[in-house]
């Protein structure tokens, strides 16, 4: 997710960067849209070979499993040894605690700051495209969409805000030791989502409240291991409703110069995505 819309902000900036793949198939894609494909996996850095010769500055983002923090390091140690200067990864806002995504987060970072390159966190909060596309199903089908979150609010932020704090950031000097924490633009519950869904899409879309055990079992059924459901969604909506994710500050508009994106702006520019029939 952030990785493409981090590459689109670049090329849309006539840039040709490199981009890191572990697909053949992908990195043909890649090619096509304009960046310079490196087929590499991070578990292995010798695959990134003299790829990263000659850059700069390097973006960072890995999934939400729990080796984030070994290719990370890994990520971290090559540059260093091919000469990049500035690292910009990818963390979060969301007060975690102290749970198991948030240690990997801080292992890997702890990491980055002792390198000695220069570094800059881009910390975005819950992300809508994350949070909402999965539910598209239900809510073409059913006109609802199921979790477990209670009234929490949180300051959803869209990914290409992220994405183009992220290019701006890697193209502009002034960002080491900064930590942009990235949100939309107020602290809204899914019940508030819901309304704003159903203002675009002209009918009642409704949020379904579940006890946790309930969508732990819709999440293994749909595929995911109980681990997977825990790192990716139900510790998520569990910190809304502890009220952790409430964060919302200016960022966007303070380096972008624009508003973030609103949930409603979110839902009009995703439309097809959630009507049904298309
Ligand atoms: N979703 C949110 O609301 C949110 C909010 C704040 C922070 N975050 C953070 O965002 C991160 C997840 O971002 P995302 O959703 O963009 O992740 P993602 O969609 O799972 O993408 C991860 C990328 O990493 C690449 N990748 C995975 N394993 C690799 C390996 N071994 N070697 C090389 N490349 C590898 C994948 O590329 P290929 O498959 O092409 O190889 C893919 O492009 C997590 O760190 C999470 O904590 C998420």
């Amino acid at each position: 997710m952030f990785g493409g819309a981090v590459l689109g902000a670049l090329l849309s900036q006539g840039l040709h960067p490199r981009a890191v793949t572990r697909s053949e198939s992908r990195a043909q894609v890649l090619a096509r849209q304009g960046a310079v494909p490196v087929v590499a996996d991070l578990a292995c850095p010798e695959s990134l070979g003299e790829s990263l010769k000659g850059a700069e500055k390097a973006f960072l983002v890995s999934p939400m499993q729990p080796d984030l923090n070994l290719l990370e390091k890994n990520f971290i140690d090559h540059c260093k040894r091919a000469g990049v200067r500035h690292i910009v990864k990818l963390f979060g806002c969301v007060d975690h605690g102290d749970d198991p995504l948030v240690r990997l987060h801080l292992d890997a970072i702890d990491h980055l700051k002792k390198s000695g390159m220069e570094w800059t966190l881009v910390s975005p909060n819950t992300v809508m495209d994350s949070n909402f596309f999965p539910h598209a199903s239900t809510i073409k089908e059913e006109s609802c969409f199921y979790a477990s979150a209670g009234q929490g609010r949180c300051g959803f932020v869209s990914c290409l805000d992220c994405a183009e704090v992220a290019a701006h950031v890697l193209t502009t000097d002034g960002h080491h030791g900064k930590d942009y924490q990235v949100t939309g633009p107020e602290a809204a519950s899914l019940a508030d989502a819901a309304q704003a869904l159903s203002e675009v899409l002209g009918h009642t879309i409704e949020y379904v409240d579940l006890p946790e055990k309930e969508m732990l079992e819709i999440l293994c059924s749909a595929g995911m291991t109980p681990e997977e459901a825990e790192m990716q969604v139900l510790c998520h909506y569990r910190l809304f409703k502890e009220g952790k994710a409430t964060l919302v500050t200016d960022v966007v508009r303070e380096l972008l110069g624009r508003p973030a994106t609103s949930l409603k702006e979110f839902f009009e520019r995703n439309r097809d995505a959630f009507e049904s029939g298309s």
